[in-house]
């Protein structure tokens, strides 16, 4: 039986996940959004795409959610984006009406779904959602950290000259200015990049990971970034429809590991069928769990202030 992703948000997040799951031939998509004409315009134009990028997977375009009835996977894309200037956490309180609202509206459609969340603040949209869609923790998860990880391995890739391929970053955290690259963790062919860069270049790096979604919004000035995002949805979305069990940075709601609890962080977990099946825990040093702690006190800050 084909399979059904439902995005909702038919912005450039939204449209550019759906582009690559069909072209991936992953699953039907339905895009969702409260803007009339929008996602079904984004959805006929990724159609008419088919025949000549070859994919016979259907979009479908929707202003409700009847349509999103028994999805496989949810990404929730809702709400507004940074402007020059902002910080994630400016959006708190306009994205939690949203994603909250949507997230009711989607749990009842799809009672089976894993969620999703792109909206931001990242770890505090994604609470909303856990608590708002009444779901396991295990089917409520956070994109960031692939996202994080993939800048942080393009800029590696950068500075040492080698295909991106070869490198691997680890970025643990909340998805905000506290998030926590970790270069012992990042590697060039197994090497940790501690061994193969000077300091001041690998605190460049860290500092411009940290700074990578801000980077893309001063640019664009109209909106942020939407490629890597969107991307790096696509293969969380992969990893559980094809039940990969790949290890993945996502933001997921600690129950006890890495010494928090009732908050969500971005950590290493084992995506498969049923969503999230293990967090994976590693050991960190002094100054690296002192970061962490910084990042985890930043997220519960903004739980704090939902009062959800
Ligand atoms: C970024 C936004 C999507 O990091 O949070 O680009």
């Amino acid at each position: 039986m084909r399979r059904k992703v439902s995005i909702i948000g038919a912005g450039n997040v939204g449209a550019s996940a759906a582009e690559r799951i069909v072209q991936r031939r992953l699953a039907d998509v339905v895009m969702v959004d409260i803007v009339e004409g929008l996602p079904q315009g984004k959805a006929l134009d990724l159609n008419e795409a088919g025949p000549v990028d070859g994919y016979d997977f259907r979009l479908t375009g929707s202003n409700g959610y009847a349509e999103t009835k028994d999805s496989d996977v949810v990404v929730i894309t809702s709400g507004l984006p940074r402007k020059p200037g902002m910080s994630r956490d400016d959006l708190l309180f306009k994205n939690f009406e949203i994603v909250k609202s949507v997230t009711e509206q989607v749990a009842k459609a799809s009672p089976r779904a894993t969620l999703i969340i792109v909206s931001n603040p990242l770890d505090a949209m994604a609470y909303t959602a856990l608590k708002a869609s009444g779901f396991p923790r295990e089917r409520v998860l956070g994109m960031a950290g692939v996202l994080d990880s993939a800048r942080m391995r393009f800029f590696i890739a950068e500075a040492m000259g080698v295909a991106v391929e070869n490198t691997h970053a680890f970025v643990l955290g909340g998805h905000g200015d506290s998030m926590v690259p970790l270069p012992r963790y990042s590697t060039v062919s197994g090497i940790p990049i501690t061994e193969l860069l000077p300091k001041d270049t690998i605190d460049a790096i860290v500092q411009r990971t940290r700074d990578g979604g801000i980077e893309v919004v001063n640019l664009l000035k109209t909106g942020s970034a939407y490629y890597a995002p969107a991307t790096s949805v696509v293969q969380m979305v992969q990893s559980i429809l094809l039940d990969e069990h790949k290890i993945l940075p996502c933001a997921v709601y600690l129950q006890g590991e890495y010494g928090y609890r009732d908050v969500y962080l971005g950590v290493p977990v084992r995506l498969g069928a049923g969503g999230m099946e293990k967090v994976i825990e590693i050991r960190l040093q002094p100054d690296e769990k002192a970061a962490l702690d910084k990042s985890a006190a930043a997220v519960r800050e903004l739980i704090v202030k939902l009062k959800v």
